[in-house]
């Protein structure tokens, strides 16, 4: 892994903590936050609690209306942009708008997300989850790194979950990035989980020379629309599974407001973190080479998206 720094402090907080409390006395007047997925679950809950610390939130949503929508229902300053991380022009529009707004970006947080579709859907030829969760991110955080580093310490954050050890053996099947050989959803979510990993994995060594940081991150488990594509009677029973570990929508905002913005986490780069503290990722999720060839891969699939 890289580090920057020793290990990160652990800190005070814990699966209990909400993004309220883990940014409790932390002014963030002046600096810029973009989040995708800004309309629903997690990425709402982070929007509003960063623009309530007085951040500038733009808010990423696949439609300019979801987007308007979710930031005119927060407190504070938010601008709100398209992005359908699944129609690589139009991450594309989205970097120019963004751009064209000309302001650095201080927290880059790749929240958006989709889980366990059902049955094999593709785009571009490939499955669409990793399309969606990594690629999409991936188009999205290299356009606007320049205004990243443009800040004094810009931090980027990237959504994993603890399900990227459910990816298939290997971690990535780079021969089956289009799902044809062979599709199972959750394997197929855990590949694009640990994809998000690994991309803040890499980042933080490509960037180890700038202040720029990235890591990735848990959230819990939280009841949001994330089970939209499960079937009901799974759906149930996996609900019922998961209830005791179960926490609310601003419990599982937390950690990723705490690893956006913790002044102690200046300089941190690399790690994985979970209930606002770090922990290690499975073996595939700290592999640099992995994580460098996952890089490689991805230019060579979206490389004339990437400007
Ligand atoms: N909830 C959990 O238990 C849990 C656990 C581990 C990790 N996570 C991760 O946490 C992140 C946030 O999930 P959540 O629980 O808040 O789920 P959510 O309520 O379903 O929110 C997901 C967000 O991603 C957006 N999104 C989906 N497909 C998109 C696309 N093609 N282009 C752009 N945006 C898209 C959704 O937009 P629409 O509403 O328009 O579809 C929504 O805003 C995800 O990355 C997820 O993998 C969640």
């Amino acid at each position: 892994m890289a580090r920057r720094q020793g290990k990160p402090p652990r800190s005070a907080f814990d699966r209990r903590s909400t993004a309220e409390e883990v940014t409790a006395g932390i002014d963030l007047t002046g600096k810029t936050a973009l989040v995708t997925g800004c309309n629903s679950g997690l990425g709402l809950e982070t929007m509003r609690v960063l623009a309530m610390r007085g951040a500038h939130v733009i808010g990423a949503a696949r439609t300019q209306d979801k987007a308007a929508e979710a930031c005119a229902s927060v407190k504070g300053k938010t601008t709100p942009v398209a992005c359908e991380l699944s129609d690589f022009d139009n991450v594309v529009a989205c970097t120019d708008d963004v751009k064209a707004l000309d302001t650095p970006i201080d927290m880059l947080i790749c929240n958006a997300g989709i889980m366990a579709l059902p049955r094999l859907e593709q785009r571009y030829g490939l499955e669409l989850q990793f399309v969606t969760n990594h690629l999409g991110h991936f188009i999205l955080v290299n356009r606007l790194l320049p205004t990243v580093l443009d800040t004094p310490a810009g931090r980027i954050v990237m959504l994993s979950s603890s399900a990227h050890a459910q990816a298939p053996k290997g971690g990535i099947q780079f021969d089956n990035l289009s799902g044809e050989d062979g599709y199972s959803a959750w394997s197929a979510y855990g590949q694009s989980k640990l994809s998000n990993a690994l991309f803040a994995l890499d980042l933080s060594e490509r960037l180890a020379d700038t202040p720029v940081t990235a890591n990735s991150l848990h959230p819990g488990v939280i009841q949001t629309n994330l089970g939209r594509n499960m079937e009901g009677v799974f759906s149930m029973a996996l609900g019922v599974l998961l209830l005791p570990m179960m926490r609310t929508i601003p419990q599982g905002a937390a950690t990723q407001c705490y690893v956006a913005t913790s002044p102690a986490l200046e300089g941190v780069s690399g790690y994985y973190f979970s209930n606002c503290n770090p922990e290690t990722p499975s073996k595939y999720a700290r592999d640099t080479a992995l994580a460098r060839k996952l890089t490689q891969v991805s230019e060579e699939l979206v490389g004339k998206y990437l400007g």
